[in-house]
């Protein structure tokens, strides 16, 4: 893509002059500084530009032309389209989300040249097929549990013939950080943490193998290029060329092919695991708690009986 030489100053003065969401829309979005929480989402912001940039020019792809649509799935406050502002301008650069609150701040404070919309949080989106020639999803499939196929077979309708998806990840870079556990990326496949986990405390988490991405991802779309992040905590990123021809539905983009595929049974072994592990934690909690309230002890008293009970 071309990377639109020239409007990176203009890009960054935009920015600083663009009003700054409430701190609980920044916090919300997700931002890896806390104790620094508006200065942290611009600069993430800001990274989110330049990889967004660099992996379309790597593929040629022209970006901002006019007439363009462009859709930022689960842009929550706009930390990203935020770096945007010139480029929205001559395309049009929407973004949605599911919470009311960021789109509202975003319609109030950035439209125009911004606009955005609120979706539910299962398909279908407000938009007719094949109407954006780009959609981009930072940090969102990597919260997605029960509605991503779903979500990708949505997303895939609104592109249109040979449009691009760019889509973060959670690879191995964020599953050391967040484990504490070696990434092998054989037995993780799609792997979900925390479900159900409200978004006040981050949502669910979700890690992907990129040969799962491959397996699955790839019957909607061309893997154009695959990018796992490398220095700790760093999202992968996958660009996506929509494949024209193919009935994409979620049961099509979910099913498993063991037989063409082994390491799908392995990476089910490791998630019921993982389950099992973590419903051992929840119910130590919840016993813990139960033990508390009839006799009247400090959880952290009753939280060691509850561990000495079950012999550790
Ligand atoms: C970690 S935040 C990232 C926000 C934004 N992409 C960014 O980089 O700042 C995840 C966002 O995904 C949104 N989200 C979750 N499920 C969604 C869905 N089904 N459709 C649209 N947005 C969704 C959340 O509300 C939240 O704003």
């Amino acid at each position: 893509m071309h990377s639109l030489a020239g409007v990176s100053d203009e890009a960054r003065d935009r920015e600083q002059a663009a009003p700054l969401p409430p701190r609980p829309l920044a916090l919300r979005a997700g931002v890896p500084d806390p104790a620094d929480v508006l200065a942290s989402y611009r600069a993430v912001g800001r990274d989110s530009r330049t990889t967004i940039l660099g992996l379309l020019a790597s593929d040629g792809v022209r970006f901002g032309f006019p007439g363009a649509r462009v859709l930022d799935f689960g842009c929550g406050s706009g930390k990203v389209m935020r770096h945007f502002l010139p480029e929205a301008e001559v395309c049009e650069l929407w973004g949605c989300d599911i919470d009311a609150p960021s789109i509202e701040w975003i319609n109030a404070e950035l439209r125009p040249p911004l606009q955005a919309f609120t979706n539910g949080p299962a398909p279908p989106l407000d938009q007719p097929a094949g109407s954006f020639d780009l959609v981009w999803s930072v940090s969102v499939f990597t919260h997605l549990t029960d509605h991503w196929a779903g979500w990708l077979a949505e997303l895939h309708r609104v592109l249109r013939p040979d449009g691009l998806a760019l889509i973060s990840f959670l690879g191995g870079a964020m599953y050391e950080a967040w484990t504490d556990q070696a990434w092998e990326p054989d037995r993780i496949g799609m792997t979900v943490l925390d479900h159900g986990q409200g978004w006040e405390l981050g949502g669910p988490t979700v890690f992907h193998s990129p040969w799962w991405l491959r397996e699955h991802w790839g019957r909607a779309f061309d893997i154009v290029q695959m990018r796992e992040g490398s220095a700790p905590r760093e999202h992968g990123l996958v660009l996506l060329r929509r494949r024209s021809g193919v009935d994409v539905t979620p049961a099509l983009l979910e099913r498993i092919d063991a037989a063409r595929e082994p390491r799908e049974v392995e990476a089910l072994r490791h998630q019921v695991r993982l389950l099992h592990a973590e419903s051992s934690r929840l119910r130590a909690q919840r016993d813990a708690l139960a033990l508390a309230e009839a006799h009247r002890l400090p959880r952290r008293v009753a939280g060691r009986i509850g561990q000495m009970r079950r012999g550790h």
